[in-house]
């Protein structure tokens, strides 16, 4: 792909950008030129996504925080402030996942995850706002379909990712006045990722998730970062407070189609 979309020299930061998706986002923005900053948990996973991301010839760097201290946030930033004026665009994508039935979990495994998800992605907003760029910032929270579809086995992920869609929508307007263009993507099943792991483990439940899918295939972590890198350049210049299904189709009713097959 041709560098068109503006992002040479531009400082892009993905709290929870070190494996997944969401290191898939930030490889493709180091792609286009930008300078890419990463944060999760584990300094290990921090250090080896930072090598990967310095791999494309411009700036990377990050730190350890965990997005439910937003103190350890704070501090992470300040500590990489050497490396940058302002935040261009920011990607927020940490999460916690795992199946249970809604009254088999404790109240501790439900606050885990809202509080990874959702004061997660409160916590990283607010921790950065200081370096936001003046007049031009672009904000992208990654969602889930648990956010509009209810599901067995995810009280927790969908309380949560409720909560980051109604978040992001309340950001974009309060902030729109400043230049913030706030965003959301909930991406479908995606292929060879530590969701699909943990929600569809094994080889039947991935193919009965793949039939499940209009376009019948897998979502690629490309089709999640060609979508953050839309959202995050001047072909979105108009557009905030949008959520945008990057699914195949899937949230339309997978259920019903692998249920009815209809047309095959
Ligand atoms: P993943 O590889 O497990 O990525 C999660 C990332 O968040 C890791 O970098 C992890 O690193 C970090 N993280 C977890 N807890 C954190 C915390 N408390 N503080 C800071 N960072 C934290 O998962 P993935 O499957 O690619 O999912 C990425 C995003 O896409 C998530 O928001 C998920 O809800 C969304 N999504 C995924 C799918 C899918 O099919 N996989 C579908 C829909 C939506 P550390 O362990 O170092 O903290
Ligand atoms: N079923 C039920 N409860 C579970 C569980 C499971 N499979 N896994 C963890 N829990 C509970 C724990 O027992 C604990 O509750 P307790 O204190 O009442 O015993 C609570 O959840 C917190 O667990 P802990 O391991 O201390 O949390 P953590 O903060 O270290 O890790 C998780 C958070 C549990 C979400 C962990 O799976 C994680 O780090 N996930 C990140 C990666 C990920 O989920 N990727 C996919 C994104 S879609």
């Amino acid at each position: 792909m041709s560098r068109w979309l503006g992002f040479e020299g531009k400082t892009v930061f993905v709290m929870g950008g070190t494996s997944g998706i969401n290191l898939g986002i930030a490889e493709a923005f180091a792609e286009q030129g930008a300078n890419l900053m990463v944060a999760s948990r584990s300094q290990e996973k921090v250090d080896a996504a930072v090598e990967k991301l310095a791999a494309f010839g411009h700036q990377a760097f990050g730190f350890s925080a965990d997005a439910r201290d937003v103190e350890a946030i704070e501090a992470g930033l300040k500590s990489q402030a050497e490396h940058f004026e302002s935040i261009d665009v920011m990607i927020v994508g940490q999460a916690g996942n795992f199946p249970a039935p809604a009254l088999a979990m404790s109240a501790n495994a439900f606050k885990s995850v809202v509080d990874i998800d959702l004061l997660g992605t409160f916590n990283t907003v607010k921790a950065a706002s200081p370096y936001f760029a003046k007049g031009d910032m672009r904000l992208i929270a990654i969602s889930a379909p648990q956010s509009i579809l209810p599901m067995p086995m995810q009280a927790h992920v969908c309380a949560a990712k409720a909560g980051v869609d109604m978040l992001t929508r309340v950001l974009a307007m309060e902030l729109g006045h400043q230049g913030v263009r706030c965003n959301g993507i909930i991406p479908g099943p995606i292929d060879d990722t530590e969701g699909m792991a943990r929600l569809a483990p094994s080889e039947e439940a991935r193919e009965h998730c793949r039939r499940s899918v209009p376009l019948e295939r897998l979502g690629t972590k490309r089709d999640i970062a060609n979508c953050a890198m839309f959202l995050a350049s001047p072909l979105a210049d108009y557009i905030s407070g949008a959520i945008i299904p990057v699914d195949g189709g899937w949230s339309l009713g997978g259920a019903a189609l692998a249920a009815l097959g209809a047309g095959r």
